[in-house]
C-alpha cells in the first residue's frame, strides 16, 4: 500500500500514532466516497477542458476513477488509519493505478472544498431517502385514518377529556406534521443545493476552473458566491440536523400516543404481534418498543443538533479542523432515521384499532358540555353565562353520578330558565361531530376534504422524494 500523505513535503518525520489516531476521519468519512469520486471526475473534465490533462489523460483518469468507484462499492478498497480521510485514501487508490498521473487531480482543489462538496451531495441525496419514508409513514396514518373518518374518540386537553374528535382527525393531525417536515426538506435543499468545488482552501483558485459547470455537472443549482464562505459554511448541515430533530420530535409525539393508546387503561388500539415486543419473565406482556424509541431516539436527534451548534460557534473562517466533526452527528441522525420511519410506519399500519371502545369513552368526562354552551348560544344567550350555566350543570350531573344527557327536565329547569329538554338532541357523540363543520374541524365532511387534500399532496411528495439529486 501506497503511503500517501496529503501534506508530508515540508515535515522531516512521519506524524505521532497519536496525532494520527486524533486526526483520522477515514473510520466514519468512506461513506463520502461515492460523491467524492463523482466530484473528482466532474474535476478532471475541468482540468482537461482548462487544458491541463490532454485527451488520453483524461481518459485514463476516468477510467480509473470508475475502477475505484466499483472497488469501493465491491467493499474491495481496504482503508487503514495513515489513510487520515476519505479524500486521502481515494487519491492513494489512484496514484496506485495510474503513477504520477494521480497526481495531477489536486490541482486546483483542496480537501476543504472537496469535503463540503462530498458532504452536501451526500446529505442531499440521503435527504430525498428520508423524504421517501416519511410518505410511507404519512400512507400508514393515512390507510389508517380512511377506515375511521367517523370513529369518536375522546379529543383531549391537559390529557383530559375535553371535546369528541374523530379517530380520523387526530391521526390527520400527526400527518399535517409530517407533511410540514418534508417542505421543510424541500426548503432546506433549495438552501443546500449550492457547489463549493472551486473555492479551493478558502481563496478560489488561479487555474482556469469552471466552478458554475462543475456544479451543474454534480446536480447543484450553482456555485459559491464566496470561496470562504464555500469552504466554512456548514449552515446545510446544522439545518438538516434541525428538520431531522422536528422529524424526531413529531415521531415521540406520535409515539407517545401509541404507547398510551396501546395501554390497557386506554386500550384503543392492540399492536400488531410482529411490530410488539415481549417481557423475558411476564409472559402476559406485549410492549410498546418501536413506539418508545420513537419516543427514545428523539434524545439522539436533538443532541446532534446541539453538538453541531456548539461545535460551530465562534470557529474564525475559514476552514479549521473542527469541522471535522460536523460528519457524525449527520451520519447519525439520518441512520437512526433511517431505521426508524419503516418501523413507526410498520406498527402504524398493522395496529388495530377498537373502535367500540372509544366511541364507548368519547361522551364520558362530560366532553359533550361544551354542545350545552353552544346551544344556549344558539338561543341568544351571552356565551359568558353560557358557560356559567353549562357549568352547573356539570356539577349536578357530578353529584348525581349521571350522564350529561340522563339529567332530569327539573334539574335542568331549576339551574336556567334557558334549558329545557330540547338540549338533549345535541348530547350525542354523532351530533356534536357532524356539527363540527368549519374547515379543518374534526367532523366527518371536513375531515373528508382534509384527506383528498392530503391525497393530491402526498403524490407531489412521492414524486419529490423519487428525483434523483445526484448524477450517476
Ligand atoms: N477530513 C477533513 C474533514 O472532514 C477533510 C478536510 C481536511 N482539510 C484540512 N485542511 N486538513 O474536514
Amino acid at each position: 500500500m501506497t503511503v500517501a500523505k496529503l501534506w508530508g513535503g515540508r515535515f522531516s518525520g512521519g506524524p505521532a500514532q497519536a496525532l494520527e489516531e486524533l486526526n483520522a476521519s477515514i473510520s466514519f468519512d468512506m461513506r463520502l466516497a461515492p460523491y467524492d469520486l463523482l466530484a473528482s471526475k466532474a474535476h478532471a473534465r475541468v482540468l482537461h477542458r482548462a487544458g491541463l490533462l490532454d485527451d488520453s489523460e483524461l481518459d485514463r483518469m476516468l477510467t480509473a476513477l470508475t475502477e475505484l468507484t466499483e472497488s469501493v462499492a465491491a467493499d474491495e478498497f481496504p482503508v487503514s488509519v495513515s489513510d487520515e480521510d476519505v479524500h486521502t485514501a481515494l487519491e492513494r487508490g489512484l496514484l496506485e493505478r495510474l503513477g504520477p498521473l494521480g497526481g495531477k487531480l489536486r490541482a486546483g482543489r483542496s480537501r476543504n472544498d472537496q469535503v463540503a462538496t462530498d458532504l452536501r451531495m451526500y446529505c442531499r441525496d440521503h435527504a430525498r431517502g428520508l423524504a421517501s419514508r416519511l410518505v410511507d409513514l404519512i400512507d400508514a396514518l393515512v390507510s389508517q385514518a380512511v377506515q375511521h373518518v367517523e370513529t369518536p374518540v375522546p379529543g383531549m386537553t391537559h390529557l383530559q377529556h375535553a371535546q369528541p374528535v374523530t379517530f380520523a382527525h387526530q391521526l390527520l393531525a400527526h400527518v399535517q406534521a409530517f407533511l410540514r417536515d418534508l417542505e421543510r426538506l424541500r426548503d432546506w435543499d433549495a438552501r443546500a443545493a449550492v457547489s463549493p468545488l472551486g473555492s479551493g482552501a478558502l481563496a478560489g483558485s488561479s487555474l482556469p476552473l469552471d466552478p458554475a459547470r462543475v456544479a451543474a455537472e454534480l446536480g447543484f443549482e450553482s456555485s459559491s458566491a464566496n470561496s470562504m464562505d464555500g469552504v466554512s459554511d456548514r449552515d446545510f448541515v446544522v439545518e438538516l440536523l434541525f428538520v431531522t430533530a422536528t422529524i424526531g420530535l413529531h415521531l415521540s409525539r406520535l409515539g407517545e400516543e401509541v404507547v398510551l393508546w396501546s395501554s390497557s387503561e386506554f386500550n384503543w388500539v392492540v399492536l400488531d404481534d410482529a411490530y410488539a415486543t415481549g417481557s423475558s419473565i411476564m409472559p402476559q406482556k406485549k410492549n410498546p418498543d418501536i413506539a418508545e424509541l420513537a419516543r427514545g431516539k428523539s434524545g439522539r436527534l436533538v443532541g446532534n443538533l446541539t453538538t453541531l451548534l456548539v461545535t460551530l460557534k465562534s470557529l474564525p473562517l475559514a476552514y479549521n479542523k473542527d469541522l471535522q466533526e460536523d460528519k457524525e452527528p449527520v451520519f447519525d441522525s439520518l441512520d437512526t432515521l433511517e431505521l426508524l420511519l419503516p418501523a413507526v410506519s410498520g406498527m402504524i399500519a398493522t395496529m388495530s384499532v377498537n373502535a367500540s371502545v372509544m366511541a364507548e369513552s368519547a361522551p364520558r368526562g362530560f366532553s359533550l358540555a361544551t354542545e350545552i354552551a353552544d346551544w344556549l348560544v344558539r338561543r341568544g344567550v351571552p356565551f359568558r353565562d353560557a358557560h356559567e350555566i353549562t357549568g352547573a350543570v356539570v356539577a349536578r350531573c357530578a353529584a348525581k353520578g349521571v350522564e350529561l344527557h340522563e339529567l332530569a327536565d327539573d334539574d335542568l329547569a331549576s339551574i336556567s330558565e334557558h334549558l329545557t329538554s330540547a338540549v338533549r338532541e345535541v348530547l350525542t357523540v354523532e351530533g356534536a361531530l357532524a356539527g363540527r363543520t368549519t374547515p379543518g374541524s374534526t367532523g366527518p365532511k371536513a375531515v373528508t376534504t382534509q384527506l383528498a387534500d392530503i391525497g393530491d399532496r402526498v403524490s407531489h411528495w412521492r414524486t419529490w422524494a423519487d428525483t434523483t439529486v445526484v448524477p450517476d
